[in-house]
């Protein structure tokens, strides 16, 4: 697909890859609908990019929200061609003393805030056969201690985004699923976190793995143009777990639960 005087709707663009995604966008042509939930920062990027774009204030676990950021996409272009559903966040914890209430909201926004922009999107993706984009995690492939209702989480996105594209299939709607590894955004600071538990120290560790929010911006962007079904960076996660899962465990175990464990007793 090319994106050249296209409509996007995209969620989470007020930080880290959904900023990134925007910019890029801008600069292909598209007509832009950028929501979340700070309207200051969306502006400020409006402001700075210029250009066809629209910001709505909303939280995509709201259904109302999410059915007027596509109201007001409409209203102001006539049209929509590309979901982008990148709105997320983590929890970082254990399952052993893991907070309900933040799982909760997690869940909502991760799952049903997909489901949600779905759902409002879908008559008007259908008039022009266009594309749903989610953004899942290689989290979703193989779970990592501490983020494992995160991964769960993410595994729905993936399993959604599998039926979603069957089901379409017989409107032309096409669904991409990418599955990005860490990325260098404010997303570890913005998580829901157990006390005690921080990645961020641990981060100089995996510097080598991990990208540039405008790196993955471009791989998202090549996979809507190329109208890819799937990307998984980092693929050989699939092969080594599936080859050798036990050998993941003690990596994990040495790496992340050794030092949460030493903290707690
Ligand atoms: N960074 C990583 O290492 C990584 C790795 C794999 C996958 N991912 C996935 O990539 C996506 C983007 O993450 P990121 O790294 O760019 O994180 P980020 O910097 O924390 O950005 C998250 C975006 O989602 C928005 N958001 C959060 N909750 C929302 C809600 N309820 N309703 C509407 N918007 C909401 C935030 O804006 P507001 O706070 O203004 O609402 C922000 O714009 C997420 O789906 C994440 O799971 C990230």
């Amino acid at each position: 697909m090319k994106l050249n005087d296209k409509v996007v709707l995209l969620t989470g663009a007020s930080g880290g890859i959904g900023s990134a995604l925007a910019r890029l966008l801008v600069k292909k042509g598209a007509g832009l609908a950028l929501m979340a939930r700070d309207i200051r920062r969306l502006s400020e990027l409006r402001e700075d990019l210029g250009g066809a774009i629209i910001a709505v204030a909303g939280d995509v676990g709201d259904k109302r929200d999410a059915e007027r950021a596509v109201k007001e996409t409409i209203s102001r272009f006539r049209r929509l061609d590309v979901l982008i559903n990148n709105a997320g966040v983590a929890y970082y914890g254990s399952i052993e003393r893991m907070d309900m209430k933040s799982f909760g909201v997690m869940m909502k926004t991760n799952v049903e805030g997909v489901i949600h922009m779905i759902q409002g999107s879908l008559p008007f993706l259908k008039k022009t056969k266009g594309m749903i984009v989610n953004i899942s995690s290689v989290a979703g492939r193989r779970a990592i201690p501490l983020l494992g209702a995160y991964a769960g989480s993410k595994c729905m996105v993936d399993a959604l985004s599998d039926a979603l594209r069957v089901e379409v299939m017989g409107y032309g709607i096409k669904v991409l699923n990418f599955c990005p590894p860490e990325v260098d955004t404010r997303f570890a600071k913005n998580a829901f976190k157990e006390s005690g538990v921080d990645f961020e120290k641990q981060k100089n560790i995996r510097r080598i793995m991990t990208l540039r929010p405008e790196k993955v911006a471009g791989m998202i962007v090549r996979g809507i143009e190329k109208e890819k079904r799937e990307i998984v960076v980092m693929k050989s996660v699939q092969p080594v777990n599936y080859l050798m899962p036990g050998v993941l465990d003690r990596l994990f175990y040495q790496f992340i639960m050794k030092p949460y464990h030493d903290r707690y007793s």
